[in-house]
């Protein structure tokens, strides 16, 4: 068995949060694994600067204590910063996994020959990876790709990962070139499955039980991964583990103060402000939602947003 798969077992297909940037943070990834994700995986940590302790970094990776596993992705492009960066996440306790991003697409990120980037210099992705494997004291390595850069090249890709030594990979089925929006390429998820040994989890557009289980049936995939599915609404790994659509209103209610009350233990006050692009989320499909969001808007205060937010999502219980 590749490394310690102990601590995931892949013997059926699990379902994991997908990292998100600006969203995957402790409050959210602990209401999230509630629910049942059998894996959490930390917001992009820059390799940089977790070598020079950056104090928000460090931030960043606490988990919660409900996060077992736990995995940090890292970006990054250059052999010693990522060797540097894992050295330091080794004398960090409660981490299981390092994950490598090879998928984002972002001008800053790519720019800096990270993220996405990496898929045009696979021999460079590749020493990334095996320093990654032969530094981590963490019990798995892991690596997150898309297709190709420009164009498809993913059988070579993941080939570079599995022989790079890498435990388990995730699969966005796009292309950088195809962003956010292009279709997803389920058959090229499937090609890579069937072309290494490793465990294989494929990502992309998966919102629902049904489409889920019919990735899962056509890609041959050992999980799902679930990133834009679960903003506004963490209990997506509810309705991906029991079959079932329903969430019973009070209990949506309480998630989402429970997640704003996280917010606030997390961030302090800050976290105010940045739990209105949650409540904006929260919100859709509420009567009154556009009132909701503006008046918001103009709260700083924890205790006022909280009474507003309380009294909104306990009573507005009519969808429109
Ligand atoms: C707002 C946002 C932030 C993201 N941040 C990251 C990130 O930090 N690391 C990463 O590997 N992918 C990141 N992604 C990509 C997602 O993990 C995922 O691969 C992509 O959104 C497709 O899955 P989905 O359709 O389930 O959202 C991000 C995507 C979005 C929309």
């Amino acid at each position: 068995m590749p490394g310690n798969l102990k601590i995931l077992s892949f013997e059926k297909p699990i379902f994991v949060l997908a990292p998100l940037a600006g969203y995957t943070d402790l409050p959210f990834r602990s209401v999230v694994k509630k629910f049942g994700a059998d894996l959490t995986v930390s917001e992009m940590l820059s390799s940089n600067a977790l070598s020079y302790g950056s104090a928000k970094t460090f931030h960043m990776l606490k988990k919660s204590p409900i996060e077992n596993p736990y995995s940090v992705q890292i970006a990054g492009a250059e052999v010693d910063v990522i060797k540097k960066a894992v050295e330091i996440l080794n004398t960090q306790e409660g981490i299981d996994i390092i994950d490598l991003n090879c998928g984002c697409p972002v001008p800053k990120i790519v720019g800096h020959g990270s993220g996405s980037s990496l898929l045009l210099n696979l021999p460079l992705m590749g020493e990334i990876i095996r320093t990654i494997k032969d530094t981590s004291n963490k019990s798995l390595t892991s690596v997150k790709i898309r297709l190709g850069f420009e164009k498809k090249n993913h059988i070579d890709i993941a080939k570079m990962v599995e022989d790079s030594g890498a435990d388990f990979l995730a699969v966005h089925g796009r292309t950088r070139a195809g962003r956010f929006k292009a279709a997803v390429d389920y058959d090229a998820i499937k090609e890579i499955k069937e072309a290494v040994s490793i465990p294989v989890i494929a990502n992309g557009d998966i919102d629902s039980y049904e489409k889920a289980q019919w990735v899962l049936e056509h890609t041959g995939a050992d999980g799902v991964m679930i990133g834009r599915g679960a903003i506004g609404a963490p209990w997506i790994f509810h309705q991906l583990k029991s079959g079932s659509a329903d969430i019973d209103m009070s209990l949506k209610h309480a998630i989402i103060m429970e997640h704003f009350d996280k917010m606030i233990e997390f961030y302090g006050e800050r976290g105010v402000t940045m739990f209105r692009k949650h409540v904006h989320t929260y919100s859709k499909g509420y009567r009154g939602a556009s009132i909701l969001r503006n008046d918001v808007n103009r709260i700083n205060e924890s205790l006022e947003f909280r009474g507003v937010i309380d009294e909104f999502f306990k009573n507005s219980e009519i969808l429109i």
